[in-house]
């Protein structure tokens, strides 16, 4: 860190990366940030942003306070032997799927502070659920991990054998929610709205829901219950989407995902 200022370097300025380079430099206001990838023409527009982009890995990489690994999991080989000998003693933050704490320290021959993180890209919107696991030796780097996270969303400390299903939850659960919006917002045309307004309805209806749960911390049904009167509209539709599987339908689904990622 100099004069304040957290220098971070993100490799892999693909749908993740450029998400965290975004919401890092709306809600750290000390960060210096460098986002890498080969093709940089699609990222060009984060300059505006004062976020440095750039096709070399190893651009000013031995400043950097933070690294980032935002690569897909048969990039990282690459990209280590390519880094590796330029930097000592950094913190390296890895979102690549599948890779665990233990086979990046190996990797990065117990040189570097290793923390593993599972953040989805509403990062970019301060909103990410971010799991962080991390090993005893890099206690002290992850805490300063989880205080960036808290500021782009929440940051829970979890066990890493949990890193799967934090996975589903989390990353893919971004996918399985714009799901449902998306469903609500085909409704909302059906009985009647043009489809931007059923859109904004469906959306901000969902982002109300959640902050409910958030702020109060109790179990969505207690809130449902303030929504549903006896004989009601609500309760008649929500009883028929139950009958229809909607539960059901879901947690199986969360269970395929989960099947599958084991399988990668
Ligand atoms: N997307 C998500 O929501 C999400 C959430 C959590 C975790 N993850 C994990 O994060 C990782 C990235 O996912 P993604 O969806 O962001 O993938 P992506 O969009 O494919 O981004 C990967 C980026 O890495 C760049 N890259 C490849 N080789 C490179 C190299 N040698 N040096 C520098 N940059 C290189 C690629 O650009 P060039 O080809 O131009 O180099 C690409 O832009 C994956 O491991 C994924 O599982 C993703």
């Amino acid at each position: 860190m100099e004069n304040g200022t957290t220098n971070i370097h993100i490799i892999g300025g693909g749908n993740l990366g450029v998400s965290l380079a975004i919401g890092i430099s709306k809600f750290s206001a000390g960060s210096k940030i460098t986002v890498t990838r080969r093709n940089i023409q699609q990222i060009k527009y984060l300059e505006n942003l004062n976020i440095r982009v750039s096709s070399d890995n190893l651009l000013e990489i031995d400043k950097a306070d933070i690294i980032f690994l935002t690569i897909k999991p048969y990039q990282v080989d690459t990209v280590l032997n390519e880094i590796l000998p330029h930097i000592s003693n950094k913190t390296i933050v890895s979102a690549v799927t599948g890779l665990s704490v233990d086979l990046l320290e190996q990797k990065t021959n117990y040189l570097h502070s290793i923390v593993r993180i599972m953040p989805s890209i509403a990062a970019q919107f301060g909103e990410s659920a971010t799991c962080i696991s991390f090993s005893e030796g890099s206690h002290d780097a992850s805490q300063k991990v989880a205080a960036l996270f808290d500021l782009l969303g929440t940051a829970l400390i979890i066990e890493e054998k949990l890193m799967d299903a934090a996975t589903i939850m989390a990353s893919c659960g971004t996918a399985y929610a714009l799901r449902y919006i998306r469903a609500a917002m085909q409704a909302g045309i059906e009985i009647g709205f043009d489809s931007k307004t059923a859109l904004a309805i469906a959306s901000q209806t969902v982002k109300g829901a959640a902050r409910m749960t958030l702020d109060e911390k109790i179990h969505p049904e207690q809130l449902i219950d303030r929504v549903t009167t006896p004989k009601g509209c609500t309760i008649v539709g929500l009883n028929e989407m139950e009958h229809q599987g909607f539960s059901s339908s879901l947690i199986k689904g969360i269970k395929t995902s989960f099947d599958k990622i084991k399988e990668i």
